[in-house]
């Protein structure tokens, strides 16, 4: 099964349109040639049986509203959406899930008669991959979330969703965390975690059980200026960055944290959006088997 998937190379436009039982998604990016989410999604499709056929589609940079318009009318039932459309598919959705809301962005797009719901699965999927593909729980765990952009704050609710002990977040720019903390704040059922803004500097004297690295730091193979001492005995450091070592995870090695890199998250939010359009749940550990085998230095 593996084997095959990994031969897929999907059909030509012309063939598919003549496929009237398919059903079409989309990632929606900009660049979008590198996106992994296609081989997933097929993947996910031959597994469970379902007769999808999903595509990148390249936005202009200031065409994502028409590009989302034109896929409707060609009758396409859904999207994903990837940088830099995460915060305009929020802003176009008719309807919000619980969880876009909380994240302030969208990255799955279903498209109804009744008009486009906007949903986030990327803090599901991380979390789903450190509790269920790691085994790693949360609860109880001290943990750090580096960073406070967009990648952060979409993965912020459901990281305390699974109760940690407490939850810091630090960031280069420390009012963007502080304000990350604010929000929390204003929230009633969050007061069970304890959630607090520290700089870079001040997390000499903590440790953490969990390290989430959310920044882009290691697109410029920037090294974060975190303290080595905030791994605890058996510490996991997790990348959401995909596809590279980044410093930061050579950093954790280095200072005795076990690592991991974002190929389960993106692979954990892959399934959700396939369970949201689909009603069914891809098993996911083939498909993770599969990109590793495909990259084992990832
Ligand atoms: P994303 O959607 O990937 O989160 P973003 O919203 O631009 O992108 O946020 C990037 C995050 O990475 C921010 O937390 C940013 O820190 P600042 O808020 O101080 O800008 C962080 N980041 C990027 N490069 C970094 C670097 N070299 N060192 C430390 N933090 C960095």
């Amino acid at each position: 099964m593996v084997g095959k998937l990994l031969i897929y190379r999907g059909l030509t436009p012309s063939s598919k349109a003549k496929d009237l039982m398919t059903d079409f998604y989309a990632v929606i990016g900009n660049p979008i040639a590198h996106s992994k989410s296609p081989i997933i999604h097929h993947a996910f499709a031959e597994l469970t049986r379902q007769d999808i056929q999903y595509e990148r589609v390249m936005a202009p940079l200031d065409g994502f509203a028409e590009t989302v318009g034109s896929l409707i009318a060609q009758g396409f039932k859904g999207a994903n959406v990837t940088v830099p459309f995460k915060l305009e598919a929020f802003e176009i959705a008719s309807q919000l899930t619980e969880r876009a809301q909380d994240a302030g962005a969208v990255n799955t797009l279903i498209f109804t008669p009744q008009g486009i719901i906007g949903d986030n699965t990327d803090g599901v999927g991380l979390v789903r991959d450190i509790t269920e593909n790691i085994g790693v729980s949360l609860k109880g765990k001290r943990v750090l979330l580096i960073g406070a952009g967009g990648a952060s704050e979409g993965v912020l609710h459901p990281i305390l969703a699974a109760q940690p002990a407490m939850l810091i977040i630090t960031n280069r720019t420390l009012d963007k965390a502080l304000n990350m903390v604010k929000r929390v704040e204003a929230r009633d059922e969050m007061v069970y975690v304890s959630v607090q803004a520290h700089a870079f500097d001040d997390l000499q004297d903590q440790q953490f059980d969990i390290v989430i690295n959310a920044t882009s730091a290691g697109l410029t193979d920037s090294q974060l200026p975190l303290p080595s001492t905030i791994f605890a005995p058996n510490a996991l450091a997790y990348d959401m960055m995909y596809g590279r070592i980044t410093p930061f995870m050579a950093f954790a090695q280095q200072y005795g944290a076990t690592v991991f890199d974002g190929l389960g998250m993106l692979i954990e939010q892959a399934a959700e959006a396939f369970y949201i359009w689909r009603g069914v749940r891809p098993d996911t550990s083939p498909v993770i088997e599969m990109f590793k085998q495909a990259q084992p230095s990832a």
